[in-house]
Protein backbone atom coordinates (compact mmCIF):
# COMPACT_ATOMS: atom_id res chain seq x y z
CA UNK A 1 0.00 0.00 0.00
CA UNK A 2 1.44 3.10 -1.23
CA UNK A 3 1.21 6.42 1.22
CA UNK A 4 -0.04 4.38 3.87
CA UNK A 5 -0.14 6.23 7.27
CA UNK A 6 2.13 4.77 10.16
CA UNK A 7 1.11 6.61 12.61
CA UNK A 8 -1.91 6.43 14.88
CA UNK A 9 -4.77 8.48 14.45
CA UNK A 10 -7.02 8.95 17.59
CA UNK A 11 -11.12 9.07 16.51
CA UNK A 12 -14.28 8.62 17.41
CA UNK A 13 -16.59 7.35 14.41
CA UNK A 14 -20.02 8.95 14.34
CA UNK A 15 -21.97 6.43 12.41
CA UNK A 16 -25.71 5.33 11.13
CA UNK A 17 -25.09 1.41 9.93
CA UNK A 18 -26.40 1.00 7.03
CA UNK A 19 -24.06 -1.47 4.65
CA UNK A 20 -21.43 0.79 3.72
CA UNK A 21 -21.26 1.89 7.16
CA UNK A 22 -20.51 -1.68 8.57
CA UNK A 23 -17.58 -2.07 6.20
CA UNK A 24 -16.31 1.16 6.98
CA UNK A 25 -15.83 -0.02 10.40
CA UNK A 26 -14.51 -2.93 9.57
CA UNK A 27 -11.72 -0.85 7.49
CA UNK A 28 -11.30 1.66 10.22
CA UNK A 29 -10.35 -1.29 12.88
CA UNK A 30 -8.34 -3.86 10.95
CA UNK A 31 -6.25 -0.85 8.87
CA UNK A 32 -4.99 -0.75 13.04
CA UNK A 33 -4.09 2.68 12.38
CA UNK A 34 -6.85 3.85 14.73
CA UNK A 35 -7.22 4.30 18.60
CA UNK A 36 -11.22 4.43 18.42
CA UNK A 37 -12.36 5.94 21.55
CA UNK A 38 -15.94 5.49 20.72
CA UNK A 39 -18.60 4.71 18.16
CA UNK A 40 -21.58 6.94 18.65
CA UNK A 41 -24.82 6.39 16.73
CA UNK A 42 -27.34 8.69 14.99
CA UNK A 43 -30.29 8.06 13.34
CA UNK A 44 -29.91 8.17 9.47
CA UNK A 45 -29.84 4.69 7.31
CA UNK A 46 -32.16 3.78 9.80
CA UNK A 47 -33.90 4.33 13.11
CA UNK A 48 -31.59 4.70 16.74
CA UNK A 49 -32.41 1.14 17.66
CA UNK A 50 -31.29 -0.65 14.15
CA UNK A 51 -28.23 1.77 14.08
CA UNK A 52 -27.19 1.33 16.98
CA UNK A 53 -27.92 -2.70 17.17
CA UNK A 54 -26.19 -2.62 14.00
CA UNK A 55 -22.79 -1.60 15.39
CA UNK A 56 -22.86 -3.81 18.33
CA UNK A 57 -23.28 -6.90 15.70
CA UNK A 58 -19.95 -5.60 13.77
CA UNK A 59 -17.74 -5.07 16.65
CA UNK A 60 -19.01 -8.34 18.23
CA UNK A 61 -18.00 -9.77 14.73
CA UNK A 62 -15.00 -7.93 14.52
CA UNK A 63 -14.12 -8.78 18.36
CA UNK A 64 -13.94 -5.34 19.45
CA UNK A 65 -16.59 -5.15 22.20
CA UNK A 66 -14.09 -3.28 24.16
CA UNK A 67 -14.87 -0.03 22.34
CA UNK A 68 -17.55 1.43 23.84
CA UNK A 69 -21.02 2.68 21.93
CA UNK A 70 -23.20 5.53 22.97
CA UNK A 71 -26.33 6.00 21.16
CA UNK A 72 -27.12 9.94 20.10
CA UNK A 73 -29.99 11.32 18.51
CA UNK A 74 -33.61 9.44 16.96
CA UNK A 75 -34.00 12.25 14.77
CA UNK A 76 -32.51 15.37 13.09
CA UNK A 77 -32.53 19.03 14.95
CA UNK A 78 -35.56 20.05 13.55
CA UNK A 79 -36.93 17.83 10.65
CA UNK A 80 -38.67 14.22 10.90
CA UNK A 81 -36.34 11.55 10.15
CA UNK A 82 -35.84 10.01 6.81
CA UNK A 83 -34.13 6.61 6.69
CA UNK A 84 -32.95 5.47 2.94
CA UNK A 85 -34.26 2.56 1.43
CA UNK A 86 -30.82 0.83 0.42
CA UNK A 87 -30.17 -0.87 3.68
CA UNK A 88 -33.42 -2.55 3.89
CA UNK A 89 -35.78 -2.25 7.27
CA UNK A 90 -33.30 -3.81 9.90
CA UNK A 91 -30.35 -0.88 8.50
CA UNK A 92 -27.72 -3.74 7.48
CA UNK A 93 -30.36 -6.04 4.91
CA UNK A 94 -29.03 -9.73 4.33
CA UNK A 95 -27.73 -9.92 7.92
CA UNK A 96 -30.98 -8.48 10.07
CA UNK A 97 -28.67 -8.82 13.34
CA UNK A 98 -31.40 -9.70 16.57
CA UNK A 99 -28.92 -8.31 19.13
CA UNK A 100 -30.27 -5.59 21.84
CA UNK A 101 -29.44 -2.49 20.62
CA UNK A 102 -28.80 -1.34 24.12
CA UNK A 103 -29.10 2.17 23.48
CA UNK A 104 -27.26 4.97 25.98
CA UNK A 105 -28.52 8.24 24.68
CA UNK A 106 -25.44 10.34 25.64
CA UNK A 107 -23.44 9.79 22.43
CA UNK A 108 -23.20 13.94 22.41
CA UNK A 109 -21.87 14.38 26.16
CA UNK A 110 -19.42 11.39 25.58
CA UNK A 111 -17.77 13.18 22.21
CA UNK A 112 -18.11 16.20 24.16
CA UNK A 113 -16.26 14.56 27.45
CA UNK A 114 -13.40 12.53 25.05
CA UNK A 115 -12.51 15.79 23.13
CA UNK A 116 -12.23 17.53 26.90
CA UNK A 117 -9.74 14.85 27.43
CA UNK A 118 -7.66 14.76 24.34
CA UNK A 119 -7.65 18.43 23.19
CA UNK A 120 -6.19 18.70 19.78
CA UNK A 121 -6.01 14.79 19.35
CA UNK A 122 -9.64 13.51 17.77
CA UNK A 123 -10.40 13.41 14.61
CA UNK A 124 -14.21 12.91 14.23
CA UNK A 125 -15.10 10.66 11.45
CA UNK A 126 -19.01 11.08 10.49
CA UNK A 127 -20.43 8.73 8.16
CA UNK A 128 -24.05 9.66 8.78
CA UNK A 129 -26.28 12.96 9.43
CA UNK A 130 -24.27 15.41 11.36
CA UNK A 131 -27.02 15.70 13.98
CA UNK A 132 -25.28 14.53 17.44
CA UNK A 133 -21.87 16.97 16.15
CA UNK A 134 -24.06 20.08 15.42
CA UNK A 135 -25.53 18.89 19.66
CA UNK A 136 -22.26 18.91 20.68
CA UNK A 137 -20.94 22.23 19.13
CA UNK A 138 -24.39 24.13 20.75
CA UNK A 139 -23.61 22.71 23.87
CA UNK A 140 -20.18 23.09 24.10
CA UNK A 141 -18.41 25.03 21.20
CA UNK A 142 -15.36 25.93 23.80
CA UNK A 143 -14.75 22.21 23.83
CA UNK A 144 -15.58 21.24 20.25
CA UNK A 145 -12.58 24.12 19.10
CA UNK A 146 -10.48 21.23 20.29
CA UNK A 147 -11.18 19.10 18.00
CA UNK A 148 -8.46 18.10 15.32
CA UNK A 149 -10.21 17.70 12.55
CA UNK A 150 -14.08 16.79 11.01
CA UNK A 151 -13.44 13.77 8.28
CA UNK A 152 -17.02 13.86 6.89
CA UNK A 153 -19.13 11.44 4.14
CA UNK A 154 -21.16 14.43 2.86
CA UNK A 155 -22.20 16.30 0.34
CA UNK A 156 -22.38 16.80 -3.98
CA UNK A 157 -20.16 19.27 -5.37
CA UNK A 158 -20.06 19.07 -9.08
CA UNK A 159 -22.48 16.16 -9.57
CA UNK A 160 -26.42 15.40 -8.79
CA UNK A 161 -27.37 14.79 -5.26
CA UNK A 162 -28.78 11.20 -4.35
CA UNK A 163 -31.89 12.46 -2.53
CA UNK A 164 -32.75 15.10 -4.41
CA UNK A 165 -30.94 17.02 -7.74
CA UNK A 166 -28.94 18.76 -5.30
CA UNK A 167 -28.64 17.06 -1.89
CA UNK A 168 -26.59 14.20 -0.83
CA UNK A 169 -28.48 12.17 1.79
CA UNK A 170 -26.24 12.60 5.24
CA UNK A 171 -26.76 16.79 4.30
CA UNK A 172 -30.65 15.97 3.15
CA UNK A 173 -31.31 14.14 6.22
CA UNK A 174 -30.09 16.94 8.65
CA UNK A 175 -29.15 20.34 6.60
CA UNK A 176 -29.20 22.24 10.00
CA UNK A 177 -27.20 20.10 11.66
CA UNK A 178 -24.43 20.40 8.45
CA UNK A 179 -24.68 23.79 8.31
CA UNK A 180 -23.76 24.37 12.02
CA UNK A 181 -20.84 21.90 11.32
CA UNK A 182 -19.86 23.30 7.80
CA UNK A 183 -19.54 27.05 9.47
CA UNK A 184 -17.61 25.77 12.52
CA UNK A 185 -14.12 26.48 12.81
CA UNK A 186 -12.53 23.32 12.98
CA UNK A 187 -10.21 21.93 10.40
CA UNK A 188 -12.22 20.11 8.09
CA UNK A 189 -12.93 17.27 5.15
CA UNK A 190 -16.06 16.27 3.39
CA UNK A 191 -15.95 13.03 1.03
CA UNK A 192 -18.50 14.00 -1.49
CA UNK A 193 -20.54 11.90 -3.91
CA UNK A 194 -18.12 13.73 -6.45
CA UNK A 195 -15.37 11.03 -4.85
CA UNK A 196 -17.46 8.37 -4.44
CA UNK A 197 -20.04 8.09 -7.71
CA UNK A 198 -16.75 5.80 -9.74
CA UNK A 199 -15.81 3.59 -7.20
CA UNK A 200 -18.48 0.29 -7.38
CA UNK A 201 -17.59 -2.74 -5.94
CA UNK A 202 -18.96 -6.48 -7.54
CA UNK A 203 -19.41 -9.63 -5.62
CA UNK A 204 -16.16 -10.97 -7.43
CA UNK A 205 -14.33 -7.65 -5.70
CA UNK A 206 -15.29 -8.84 -1.93
CA UNK A 207 -14.57 -12.88 -2.97
CA UNK A 208 -10.98 -11.85 -2.91
CA UNK A 209 -11.23 -11.10 0.70
CA UNK A 210 -9.83 -14.05 1.97
CA UNK A 211 -10.31 -13.30 6.07
CA UNK A 212 -13.85 -15.82 6.24
CA UNK A 213 -14.66 -14.43 9.43
CA UNK A 214 -15.66 -10.74 7.38
CA UNK A 215 -15.61 -12.14 3.70
CA UNK A 216 -18.70 -14.59 4.78
CA UNK A 217 -21.29 -11.70 6.06
CA UNK A 218 -19.85 -9.60 3.68
CA UNK A 219 -21.37 -11.91 0.97
CA UNK A 220 -24.79 -11.80 2.85
CA UNK A 221 -24.89 -8.20 2.98
CA UNK A 222 -24.32 -7.20 -0.28
CA UNK A 223 -26.73 -9.18 -2.26
CA UNK A 224 -29.63 -7.10 -1.04
CA UNK A 225 -27.60 -3.98 -0.61
CA UNK A 226 -26.74 -4.42 -4.41
CA UNK A 227 -30.10 -5.19 -5.43
CA UNK A 228 -31.57 -2.03 -3.36
CA UNK A 229 -29.37 -0.02 -4.95
CA UNK A 230 -29.55 -1.15 -8.25
CA UNK A 231 -33.57 -0.41 -7.88
CA UNK A 232 -32.82 2.74 -6.13
CA UNK A 233 -30.08 4.42 -7.91
CA UNK A 234 -29.83 2.20 -10.89
CA UNK A 235 -26.34 1.28 -10.13
CA UNK A 236 -25.38 -2.60 -10.72
CA UNK A 237 -22.87 -2.42 -7.86
CA UNK A 238 -22.09 -1.64 -3.88
CA UNK A 239 -21.04 2.17 -3.30
CA UNK A 240 -18.27 2.73 -0.60
CA UNK A 241 -19.38 6.02 0.46
CA UNK A 242 -18.30 5.46 4.18
CA UNK A 243 -15.18 3.04 3.54
CA UNK A 244 -13.89 6.09 0.98
CA UNK A 245 -14.28 8.49 4.14
CA UNK A 246 -12.30 5.89 6.46
CA UNK A 247 -9.99 5.09 3.73
CA UNK A 248 -9.11 8.97 3.17
CA UNK A 249 -7.39 8.95 6.37
CA UNK A 250 -5.40 5.72 5.40
CA UNK A 251 -3.97 6.48 2.27
CA UNK A 252 -4.46 10.40 1.59
CA UNK A 253 -2.20 10.19 -0.96
CA UNK A 254 -4.95 8.40 -3.22
CA UNK A 255 -6.90 11.46 -3.44
CA UNK A 256 -6.95 14.52 -5.08
CA UNK A 257 -7.92 17.70 -2.93
CA UNK A 258 -9.17 21.20 -3.29
CA UNK A 259 -9.80 23.58 -0.69
CA UNK A 260 -12.93 25.10 -1.00
CA UNK A 261 -15.29 27.70 0.71
CA UNK A 262 -18.32 25.18 1.28
CA UNK A 263 -22.16 26.46 2.62
CA UNK A 264 -25.15 24.44 2.93
CA UNK A 265 -28.48 25.46 1.58
CA UNK A 266 -31.31 25.24 4.67
CA UNK A 267 -34.06 26.49 3.36
CA UNK A 268 -36.97 24.99 0.50
CA UNK A 269 -36.33 23.31 -2.39
CA UNK A 270 -32.62 23.44 -2.31
CA UNK A 271 -32.38 22.40 1.59
CA UNK A 272 -29.53 19.87 1.91
CA UNK A 273 -27.05 21.32 -0.93
CA UNK A 274 -23.66 21.83 -0.91
CA UNK A 275 -22.53 24.79 -2.35
CA UNK A 276 -18.82 24.90 -3.31
CA UNK A 277 -16.79 28.15 -4.83
CA UNK A 278 -13.38 28.82 -4.60
CA UNK A 279 -13.97 31.89 -2.68
CA UNK A 280 -11.59 32.88 0.07
CA UNK A 281 -11.79 32.27 3.09
CA UNK A 282 -11.71 28.52 2.39
CA UNK A 283 -13.35 26.41 5.04
CA UNK A 284 -12.93 22.71 4.26
CA UNK A 285 -11.13 20.43 2.06
CA UNK A 286 -12.96 18.51 -0.74
CA UNK A 287 -11.88 15.20 -1.56
CA UNK A 288 -12.48 15.60 -5.59
CA UNK A 289 -11.35 11.78 -6.31
CA UNK A 290 -10.25 8.69 -4.92
CA UNK A 291 -8.29 6.56 -6.62
CA UNK A 292 -10.58 3.37 -7.30
CA UNK A 293 -7.96 1.10 -7.98
CA UNK A 294 -6.08 2.44 -4.87
CA UNK A 295 -8.91 2.11 -2.63
CA UNK A 296 -10.17 -1.35 -4.10
CA UNK A 297 -7.01 -3.03 -3.44
CA UNK A 298 -6.35 -1.49 0.16
CA UNK A 299 -9.87 -2.49 1.14
CA UNK A 300 -9.14 -5.79 0.19
CA UNK A 301 -5.78 -6.63 1.81
CA UNK A 302 -7.09 -4.63 4.78
CA UNK A 303 -10.02 -6.59 5.44
CA UNK A 304 -7.85 -10.18 4.62
CA UNK A 305 -5.71 -8.77 7.46
O1 LIG B 1 -25.13 9.38 0.68
C1 LIG B 1 -24.42 8.30 1.23
C2 LIG B 1 -24.40 8.34 2.72
O2 LIG B 1 -25.72 8.21 3.23
C3 LIG B 1 -23.63 7.16 3.34
O3 LIG B 1 -23.07 7.56 4.56
C4 LIG B 1 -24.69 6.13 3.55
O4 LIG B 1 -24.36 5.23 4.60
C5 LIG B 1 -25.85 7.00 3.97
O5 LIG B 1 -25.69 7.28 5.36
CA1 LIG C 1 -23.61 6.22 6.57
Amino acid sequence: MTGRKKKFEDVIIDTDPGHDDAMALMLALKSQIFKVHAITTVAGNSGIENTTRNVRFILKLLEREDIPVYSGAKKPLKRELVTAVVHGKSGLEGIDPKNPAKLTNNAVSKIISIVKENPGKITLITLGPLTNIAKAIKQNPRVMRKLKAIVMMGGAIRVAGNMSRVAEFNIFVDPEAADIVMGFPVKKAIIPLDACNHVVMQPSDFAKITNQSLAIPIKKMIKPYIANTLKVEGINGALMYDPLTVYYLINPKASKTKEMNVVVKTKGELAGMTAASKKEPANVTVVERTSAKQFKEDFINILSL
